[in-house]
């Protein structure tokens, strides 16, 4: 058990909660930038991609040095192929790594990863076991081609270390080019130090129902530097209200167990002040906050200010440069970023129009003209 950043990280801790899809490079840099949440988490990164060599897996651990501590998160059901992605990230420079045991989409739960693991609770010991011994023999000097790190994996990070742009020229077609992507990195090259990495978990209450004394029991065992925990269950997916009565159980279970964990609640938190009567209530030792960060990157300033419908629409084309810095300049891939448009665009006149607007935009020039013409800027 080692835990790492965490047991010097500032209570209460308010976290960026991973978001697939939604908690990329860009958007990451932008949190760091205007709300300074105390951690970031990257979106998950499926551990077996990266055991058969997919390059274009690793666009999700992108990361800028302002978002430290950044933690890679992984998914999967292959305990060796655990061993490798935390190898990975690790070398990658990441703070920490945290499992994901909460995911409940069928393409991953029902493969047994994500959410899946809670019904097989010797599986994710397993898991856990493996991060754990993987950091342990990286901090010892295990080199990647020691840990059979897939060949084109091993190049793409050695290029970034040694401060190149990879050649990814011969990699499937990637949704984000990660040759492009190089630029989100604001210390080329770099050298990780070989260190003692902390490995936590996300997880959720239950499957089908909550199960949260007996499963955060079994996690404690392995002695995870950190739980996050959402407050429903696996089918309850997004439905329904956060249970934050199960969360005060497990964060109980948590502190009782002595070693120095942490635990993080998380499930409808909408403001900082929500946040504070949470972890008040029940105990925890923070929250990761997810949705109510969309179009909303200031949502984790403790000292937050009204912000002005300006300094929204500035954040949201500055956010679309960053995008097309970091993934380059293609209107199929700028396409996942009209989402977070639309999120900036609400609570003000004519927000609608706007939004629809920039709905046809295909490059941050575009998105920057269209807020000009309407007016705002
Ligand atoms: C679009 C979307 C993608 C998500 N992707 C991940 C993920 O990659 N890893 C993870 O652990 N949780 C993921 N989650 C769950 C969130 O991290 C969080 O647990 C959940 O949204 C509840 O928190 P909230 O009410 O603050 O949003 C995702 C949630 C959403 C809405």
């Amino acid at each position: 058990m080692h835990l790492g950043f965490w047991k010097n990280l500032a209570k209460p801790i308010i976290g960026l909660s991973p978001m697939d899809g939604v908690s990329d490079a860009p958007f990451r840099f932008i949190t760091a930038k205007y709300g300074k949440p105390s951690l970031h988490i990257t979106e998950f990164t499926n551990v077996e991609a990266l055991n058969h060599g997919a390059v274009k897996a690793l666009s999700a651990f992108l990361y800028d040095e302002m978002e430290r501590p950044v933690v890679a998160q992984i998914y999967g059901v292959s305990p060796e192929a655990f061993y490798k992605a935390t190898i990975v990230a690790a070398e990658l420079g990441f703070d920490g790594i945290d499992i994901n045991m909460g995911c409940p989409s069928k393409a991953v739960s029902g493969n047994g990863a994500g959410a899946g693991l809670i019904r097989t609770p010797a599986l994710a010991q397993q898991i856990i076991r493996s991060c754990q011994q993987a950091v342990q023999d990286w901090s010892n000097g295990k080199t990647m081609y020691e840990a059979g790190i897939h060949r084109d994996i091993i190049d793409y990070i050695e290029s970034l270390q040694n401060g190149k742009i990879p050649d990814t020229s011969n990699a499937s077609a990637a949704p984000h080019q990660p040759n492009q992507a190089i630029s989100a990195r604001s210390c080329l090259p770099f050298t990780p130090k070989r260190q003692l990495l902390p490995i936590s978990v996300k997880t959720r209450i239950g499957y089908d129902r909550p199960v949260t004394e007996e499963w955060i029991k079994t996690l404690l065992e392995c002695q995870p530097a950190n739980i996050s925990l959402h407050g429903r269950t696996l089918k309850q997916m997004y439905s329904g209200e956060a249970d934050w009565n199960e969360i005060a159980k497990a964060a109980r279970l948590v502190h009782q167990s002595n070693y120095g964990a942490t635990i993080l609640g998380n499930g409808d938190i909408k403001s900082v002040a929500d946040a504070h009567r949470r972890i008040t209530e029940t105990g925890v030792d923070g929250v990761l906050i997810g949705r109510a960060s969309f179009g909303d990157p200031w949502i984790f300033d403790q000292n937050r200010q009204p912000r002005s419908i300006k300094e929204k629409l500035q954040t949201a084309i500055e956010h679309a440069e960053k995008y097309e810095e970091i993934f380059g300049q293609n209107p199929r891939i700028f396409a996942a970023m009209k989402k977070h448009l639309g999120w900036y665009c609400s609570g003000f006149n004519n927000a609608k129009e706007l939004r629809l607007k920039l709905m046809t935009a295909n490059s941050a020039t575009e998105v920057k003209n269209l807020i000009k013409e309407h007016g705002h800027i």
